[in-house]
């Protein structure tokens, strides 16, 4: 393991010098960026100056080479893996997130079992978003929180395992973004392209796929703002000397059929065995292709593709996938009897008020409505109901007759079951007409250069 630099900082120059240089638009150097961050994280800058040049870069924007050096700097302000031991590639996905967003827990032991390494650091569900953290702790027993050395030991042993981000990984991160949760800087494109970067490199891996999600469900509403903070993360990550490349995809309906922690579990499941809803089987093959492609394990995206396909058949991933779980001190028993995951005690239907076909899913709404179930937070401390959820019976694009259902709701409180019906009913738009025009899973790919497909 990298230690961060040490030492206190230097007192070479003078932080309201430097958010009064951002604040006129100015340009920092690299020294000047690691200043500010290291006397933050060291406390001799104190956090209303590191908030106003937040908000400096907020409103001025971040040049190329300022949001690289930030990254860096947030980067070594803690630990960086070192793999160096592993003989494997190792490679990554990050999502932006969205809702019944799982392909993490589909894509590293896929990617591990075609003989990747894939260290992946994940988080808990943001606002109305799902977490990948949430969702492994509904398999019982499962440990998220292994300490470094044994986190480096189950991958060894499996090829990948998961965690939560640690007190060691980029603590400069953590105290910026706590300072922009308060601070209304949380939306600077740059800061986030920082935020997330500085994670995913600690993580010391070659290469990173990035899904950066856009639509009504995701953060990034605008297809242009997704396609922004895309290139601006894959160029950070290739100045940094990493294989990247990201995906726009669709998050303007929810991914895949199910909603909420243990029934995403057990839709993976599904995928896992080789079954599966299409557009979460597709967006699967298509971020393990690039994670091959980019892990030089394959010399095209599309074969990347056909050897995940051959790994899913032969039963290879949900192997490595149960002996991770094993490894991480979850049941084991939930793979071939998902019912052994956490049970909400009631289901409820919701059914079509008319003929038609749906043609939008408010995904932000059903997201939202998880959350109120109890399978998301509403505030910080509150705990997650691995239970509770949503299962939809329709898409976008299906065709309804009346009183057909169109979701069932998986909830273990008759009052939040109650708020959660109508905000239900409401998502689902019906109409007499097919949607005229179906968007697409994937709207564009980001490559670096050269022949990918
Ligand atoms: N996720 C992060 O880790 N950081 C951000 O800034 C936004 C989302």
């Amino acid at each position: 393991m990298d230690k961060p630099a040490a030492g206190s900082t230097p007192h070479t120059f003078r932080a309201v010098d430097l958010i009064r240089k951002k604040r006129d638009g100015g340009e920092l150097s690299r020294a000047e960026i690691d200043y500010l961050v290291r006397g933050n994280t060291s406390g001799d800058i104190p956090d209303y100056q590191v908030s106003a040049w937040l908000m400096a870069a907020l409103l001025r924007g971040l040049s190329r080479a300022e949001t690289a050096a930030l990254t860096d700097a947030m980067l070594h302000s803690g630990v960086v893996l070192d793999l160096s031991a592993l003989s494997a590639r190792k490679v990554d996905k990050h999502s932006t997130g969205g809702v019944g967003d799982k392909t993490s827990l589909v894509l590293a032991p896929v990617a591990a079992a075609g003989g990747l390494a894939v260290p992946m650091i994940s988080g808990r569900g943001l606002g109305h978003t799902g977490g990948t953290l949430d969702k492994l702790e509904s398999i019982p027993g499962f440990n998220v929180n292994l300490p470094v050395d044994r986190f480096l030991s189950v991958l060894q042993k499996c090829g990948c395992a998961m965690i939560g981000q640690t007190a060691e990984i980029a603590p400069a991160d953590r105290k910026f973004y706590a300072l922009r949760d308060v601070t209304g800087t949380v939306e600077s494109p740059y800061l986030i392209c920082a935020s997330i970067m500085s994670k995913k490199l600690a993580e010391g891996i070659d290469a990173l796929v990035l899904d950066v999600k856009t639509g009504s469900g995701a953060f990034m509403k605008k297809e242009e703002d997704a396609v922004f903070l895309a290139e601006l993360m894959v160029e950070t990550g290739e100045r940094m000397g990493k294989k990247m490349a990201a995906l726009i995809t669709d998050m303007d309906q929810p991914l895949g059929l199910h909603v909420g922690n243990a029934l995403e579990v057990e839709e993976i499941l599904d995928v896992l065995r080789g079954e599966g809803p299409d557009d979460l089987r597709q967006l699967c093959f298509e971020l393990a292709g690039w994670m091959f492609y980019l892990g030089e394990r394959t010399s095209t995206v599309a074969e990347g593709k056909q050897l995940a396909e051959k790994l899913i058949r032969s039963g290879a991933a949900v192997e490595t996938f149960r002996s991770m779980v094993e490894q991480q001190g979850g049941d084991p028993g939930v793979i071939d009897d998902p019912k052994r995951l956490p049970q909400a005690k009631h289901t409820m239907v919701v059914t079509s008020p008319r003929d038609g076909y749906v043609t939008a899913i408010a995904c932000e709404q059903v997201g939202t409505a998880c959350v109120i179930l109890g399978g998301g937070r509403e505030r910080k401390e509150d705990a997650v109901d691995p239970a509770v959820g949503q299962v939809l019976h329709k898409k976008v694009g299906d065709r309804v007759t009346k009183s057909e259902p169109l979701c069932t709701i998986h909830y273990n409180s008759e009052d939040r079951a109650a708020r959660v019906t109508q905000l239900m009913e409401e998502s689902y738009r019906i109409d007499e007409a097919p949607p005229r025009q179906q968007r697409p899973l994937i709207h564009r790919v980001i490559p670096t250069t050269g022949e990918k497909n």
